[in-house]
């Protein structure tokens, strides 16, 4: 069985890929938010990363579920898709786990970060790019997981400690709320689209959308909003949004 989260799309096309190669079966992380009873022998988890750590419904899927000491799980593998590198992800996902992982591996897709300066969308090659990328690499991550291969393949980037252990802590502080979401009422036409996409059901529509602090900080809603409607703070305003079907049809 493979677990996943994903909020702009990404983590489920790895997911979709893998889960094709391998003949697993797929399973969303946010609608179950635990794992107990019967558990597959092998478990596969499928998530992007987050301020070079975790994202917290996976935090909370993983640490609800029974996997720390079952002998029912003969091998457990993680795939982070990140836009850039993951620092130390695959160890705070271990910590949350509460046992070590037996692979853990990172796939470079287009980035979806927009809220801070200098971070914005991939340009229409750079997805291009990722994504022509990610079918060989996905091919040799299930080539390993096929045969239980204990590794790690991971882009952990510059200053990986500093990242997770000091950045994300910060990030997840003052950064990892919905409070700084803005609707510009003249160009939201309610249709929707922002309530659909959240993966946590974060979002009641009441006219214009309404969040509910109860954020993972996916950023579904901001990209997939037709109108660029949808704004974090003011940072946004001139940002790109990412949607993975447009650039893969293009
Ligand atoms: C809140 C947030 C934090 C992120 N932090 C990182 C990061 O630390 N390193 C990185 O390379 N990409 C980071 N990204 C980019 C995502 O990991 C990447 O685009 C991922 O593939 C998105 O997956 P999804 O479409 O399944 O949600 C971040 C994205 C978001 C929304």
């Amino acid at each position: 069985m493979i677990y996943y989260f994903s909020g702009t799309g990404n983590s489920l096309y790895v997911a979709r890929h893998l889960a094709d190669i391998l003949g697993e079966r797929l399973s969303p992380m946010a609608s179950s938010l635990s794992l107990r009873g019967e558990l597959d022998r092998v478990i596969g988890l499928v998530f992007p990363v987050y301020a070079w750590g975790i994202p917290n419904v996976v935090e909370k899927f993983v640490s609800n579920s029974s996997l720390q000491n079952s002998a029912q799980v003969d091998y457990i593998y993680a795939v982070m898709t990140c836009g850039d590198d993951m620092g130390y992800a695959d160890r705070v996902l271990e910590s949350a786990l509460g046992r070590k992982l037996d692979a853990a591996f990172s796939v470079l897709m287009p980035d979806v970060y927009v809220c801070l300066p200098g971070f914005d969308v991939d340009s229409k090659e750079e997805c291009k790019e990722k994504l022509a990328q990610e079918k060989i690499i996905v091919k040799e991550i299930a080539a390993h997981v096929s045969e239980r291969k204990e590794v790690r393949q991971l882009k952990r980037g510059p200053f990986p400690w500093t990242k997770s252990y000091i950045i994300r802590p910060l990030f997840n502080r003052y950064l990892l709320t919905d409070k700084y979401f803005n609707v510009d009422a003249a160009k939201c036409i309610s249709c929707g689209r922002c309530r659909k996409s959240c993966p946590v059901g974060n979002i009641v529509l009441d006219d214009v959308p309404k969040w509910q602090s109860h954020c993972t900080g996916c950023l579904a809603c901001y990209h997939a909003c037709p109108y660029h409607a949808i704004n974090f703070g003011k940072m946004t305003q001139m940002k790109g949004q990412y949607n993975l079907l447009r650039t893969i049809n293009e």
